[in-house]
């Protein structure tokens, strides 16, 4: 195509501050290729909801699944703000945007650029992706109280895992190993307590691996794989694992390899039967919002796993190429949000 139909939803706090960077540099590496970006603007967020009380009606959402992808910013409010519900939007606007457009593959990879900007003293060299199941496990709200408010209460939040969605994750981390270099799976559960799924995910993990014999793979407790990913972070290549799981584990990845305003994602329907989304592994950040002090590095890499999604590949890795050659020139000294935009957009 010689245009990218882009959703873009800048949503909330820092979101629309690196998103306006991840922009400038998404038009400009286009269009070195002949592809005019045409971007469509929704105004979506805690702040949407505060001064209409939408979250994502119906006809939005049915707009939203006939654009090529979604940019994403971050959304929710200050954890202290009592005029909204905790987590009414990250629920319903986007968790609802990554099951309803069934986003299975929260892919969330993380490399250590050069030298700078790990906190651990040797961290060799840190190059994994964690392929994260983005459409079941506890985050599907099954669960309920009973006998709220008295000492007798009941508070159940079940994880959902089904064969299908468990499998269809697991062949495409395994099917993403056999393409890398080192071509091996880590799988990351608790299956010594989580007895039911953690089987389900141990049986398929052995199932598919006979589809891809070149590949190798192991298996983590997750407890115990928290403690790899900072004494020996260099041993991962791909980890498959469940959606709690992977929202942990990849703040924890982010920080070991420059922190959360590097960390891209992308929630890919890898069947391509709806948009996928692309969006920094951060939040709203509203402790530094409005300040221009956010790191918009995690939303260009966002925007160039978008574009390796589109097949633009050329674009995404000039794209990588300038972030890696920014971030190695980095010494700690303060810089702008639009300033490390500006940065990376002239490095492109
Ligand atoms: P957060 O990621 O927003 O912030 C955690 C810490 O990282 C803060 O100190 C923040 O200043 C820092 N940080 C985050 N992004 C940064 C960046 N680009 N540059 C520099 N520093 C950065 O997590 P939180 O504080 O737990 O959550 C804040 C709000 O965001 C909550 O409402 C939460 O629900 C929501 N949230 C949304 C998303 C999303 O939209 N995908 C993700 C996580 C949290
Ligand atoms: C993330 C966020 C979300 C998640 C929240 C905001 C629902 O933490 O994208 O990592 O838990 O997936
Ligand atoms: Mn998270």
């Amino acid at each position: 195509a010689s245009s990218i139909d882009l959703a873009v939803i800048p949503g909330d706090g820092i979101g629309p501050e690196v998103i306006a960077e991840a922009l400038k540099v998404l038009e400009k590496a286009v269009a070195a290729e002949g592809v005019e970006l045409k971007p469509t603007h929704y105004e979506l967020g805690a702040e949407h909801w505060l001064a209409t009380g939408e979250t994502l009606p119906d006809q939005v959402l049915e707009d939203l699944k006939t654009r090529d992808a979604i940019l994403f910013g971050a959304v929710g409010a200050a954890p202290g703000d009592t005029r909204i519900p905790s987590g009414i939007i990250e629920r319903e606007l986007l968790l609802k945007l990554r099951f309803s457009l069934d986003h299975y593959v929260n892919l969330r990879p993380s490399r250590l650029y050069g030298t700078v900007g790990s906190p651990l003293a040797n961290p060799g060299t840190v190059d994994f992706i964690v392929v994260r199941e983005g459409t079941e496990g506890p985050y599907v709200g099954n669960g309920g109280t009973l006998r709220e408010g008295t000492p007798h209460e009941v508070a159940t939040e079940v994880s959902l895992n089904t064969a299908h969605g468990v499998e269809r994750v697991v062949r495409d981390a395994f099917r993403r190993a056999s393409l890398r270099e080192r071509k091996h799976v880590t799988l990351v559960h608790k299956h010594n307590v989580l007895v039911f799924a953690g089987h389900l995910w141990k049986r398929t993990v052995e199932a598919v691996a006979q589809e891809f014999p070149g590949v190798t793979h192991d298996y983590l407790h997750v407890d115990a794989a928290t403690i790899f990913m900072v004494t020996d972070p260099s041993r991962f290549d791909v980890i498959v694992t469940d959606n709690l799981f992977g929202d942990i584990i990849t703040d924890l990845a982010a920080a070991i390899t420059g922190g959360i305003g590097l960390a891209a994602s992308g929630n890919i329907n890898m069947d391509r039967a709806a948009p996928s989304m692309f969006e920094p592994v951060h939040g709203s950040a509203p402790d530094i919002a409005g300040q221009g002090k956010a790191d918009p590095t995690a939303a260009i890499l966002s925007a160039a796993l978008l574009l390796e999604h589109l097949g633009y590949a050329a674009a995404a890795g000039r794209i990588e190429a300038a972030v890696v050659a920014d971030v190695e020139k980095r010494d700690g000294s303060a810089r702008t949000t639009s300033a490390v935009g500006d940065a990376i957009a002239a490095g492109l």
